[in-house]
């Protein structure tokens, strides 16, 4: 059987590098796209000489999909593609500027990118599309921009889900949807969240299982489940730090 193939995109996140070394130690060939191809020389030096790399700019989604495209072309097609890029702010006053900021990377950018895969499968006849989400999609918060661009990646990775089914295709669309890394814990931080390697683990677990939604790491289907229930008058009076 020839060797699977996996294309990872934002390659820069810690999360995306955490899950392309277990990838390619389960033997999986990767192809990565990332902003600034220059800081993956180090991860580079873990995997394997046939990794391919491809540069994108997110805020150009033209650029994105051709070089998705071309990336595939190279990989000869495959099996499963992890969309990871995304932006945020904590500006108090929300300058419109950084709100479209968010919603380019977080709206049109993974659109353009989701959309591209999509046909990439459905000319290909199957494969995995996979993006990594957030709790913050299923309810407003301060951060407004950034739970309203998830919310959007939620519904239209359902949406594909069902677009894949009613044309009875094998394509799985996967919505991997974390609560939070703790980036800092190798470093002895003792904050409610799980390390990279226990989040990547989890992840690669559930895209196994072909979840369509599956919380990462576990615990948090249960904080999703209390922070959906809350009533609007308890919700709103959350405090932020
Ligand atoms: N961190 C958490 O606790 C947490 C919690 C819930 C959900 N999530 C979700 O999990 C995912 C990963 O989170 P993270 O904190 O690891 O994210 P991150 O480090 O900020 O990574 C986001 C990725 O998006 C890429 N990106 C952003 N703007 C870009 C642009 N203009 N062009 C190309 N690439 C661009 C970044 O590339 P560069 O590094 O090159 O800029 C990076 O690879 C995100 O979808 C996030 O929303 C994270």
């Amino acid at each position: 059987m020839s060797q699977l193939s996996a294309i990872i995109i934002g390659a820069n996140a810690g999360l995306s590098q955490t899950l392309a070394q277990k990838l390619a130690a389960e033997g999986v060939r990767l192809g990565l796209m990332a902003a600034d191809l220059s800081s993956l020389d180090p991860l580079l030096q873990q995997l394997p000489d046939n990794t391919l790399c491809s540069e994108i700019d997110i805020f150009d989604p033209a650029q994105c999909r051709q070089a998705l495209k071309d990336l595939w072309q190279q990989l000869e097609g495959a099996q499963l593609v992890i969309i990871n890029t995304a932006a945020s702010h904590h500006e108090l006053e929300l300058p419109w500027e950084a709100d479209k900021m968010v919603l380019d990377v977080n709206v049109t950018g993974f659109t353009a990118l989701a959309n591209g895969a999509f046909a990439l499968f459905r000319e290909q006849k199957y494969g995995q599309l996979a993006a990594i989400t957030s709790i913050a999609g299923e309810r407003g918060g301060a951060s407004s921009a950034f739970h309203a661009s998830k919310a959007f990646q939620q519904n239209y990775l359902q949406g594909l889900r069902l677009h894949a089914q009613r044309l009875k295709l094998p394509v799985t669309v996967s919505d991997l949807r974390l609560g939070y890394i703790d980036k800092m814990q190798a470093r002895g931080s003792k904050a409610w969240g799980a390390s990279l390697d226990v989040v990547a683990s989890q992840i690669l677990a559930n895209l196994k299982k072909a979840k369509a939604t599956s919380y990462v790491t576990r615990r948090w289907r249960i904080v999703s489940w209390v922070g959906r229930m809350l009533p609007e008058f308890i919700y709103n009076k959350r405090k932020y730090r």
